[in-house]
């Protein structure tokens, strides 16, 4: 069955996670919240980072349950994602990162726990820009989903139908490593996972039942469980 979405649409605004994050404060009961936008010009990445607003691209942020286990969530929507532009063939780098077919990021997602649902911000390149071009020299570069120019109306309807689709086809943890797994652009390749203290390299076997990924090598598993991931 459907569920009601309440969206508020914006069509330039600070940062639609910070918006959504302002409104459930004033609010007793938590709705299924959306709130889009096709300019920010606050955009908060993860780690600190910025998340600039370019041309044909949409940011939404949005309530959802949490997956049943609370760190598969946000693999379970990068790989929700995949399914929704299955035309458009998309992968998932490890942990969060959506690719388009030339490998090129496409999408970030961020994550956080509110009370006891979770907030998820999601920045899609959806159409061409002149900014994302200058990037395509690189592997994991930035890139855009498809060849379409979006206008206003088509940034609200865009976001209100993924976010519908997010919630109507929610997966289960197994459901979400199975999926992961199967849109996993790195799978059984060479990879180094580094954060601030330590760097794993090994052959990338999947992710494990919390979402860590399994790195093997010289015939042992070891679990990682944060980090970047590169390439070797
Ligand atoms: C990443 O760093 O890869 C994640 C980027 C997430 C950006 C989105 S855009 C919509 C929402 N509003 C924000 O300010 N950030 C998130």
């Amino acid at each position: 069955m459907n569920q009601n979405i309440e969206h508020l649409h914006f069509e330039k605004c600070e940062s639609t996670q910070t918006i959504l994050k302002d409104e459930l404060n004033l609010r007793d009961s938590i709705p299924n919240l959306l709130v889009s936008s096709g300019s920010q010009s606050k955009g908060r990445g993860r780690s600190d980072n910025k998340w600039d607003s370019i041309e044909n691209s949409i940011a939404m942020s949005f309530v959802i349950e949490p997956n049943s286990v609370l760190t598969l969530t946000s693999l379970e929507l990068g790989a929700i994602i995949c399914n929704y532009f299955h035309d458009y063939s998309l992968k998932l780098k490890w942990p969060n990162d959506l690719l388009n077919s030339q490998q090129m990021k496409c999408a970030g997602l961020l994550c956080q726990t509110y009370k006891d649902k979770i907030l998820v911000g999601i920045g899609i390149n959806y159409g061409p820009s002149q900014i994302l071009e200058r990037s395509q020299q690189y592997k994991f570069g930035r890139s855009h989903i498809t060849n379409k120019q979006i206008n206003d109306s088509d940034i609200k309807i865009i976001s209100h139908s993924i976010y519908s689709y997010i919630i109507n086809n929610r997966l289960t943890s197994e459901e979400t490593i199975e999926t992961w797994n199967s849109y996993c652009t790195h799978l059984n390749q060479k990879v180094e996972i580094r954060d601030d203290k330590r760097v794993d390299s090994g052959v990338f076997k999947g992710i494990g039942p919390n979402g860590e990924a399994l790195i093997e090598s010289k015939d042992l598993i070891t679990k990682v469980y944060s980090g970047s991931l590169f390439l070797n």
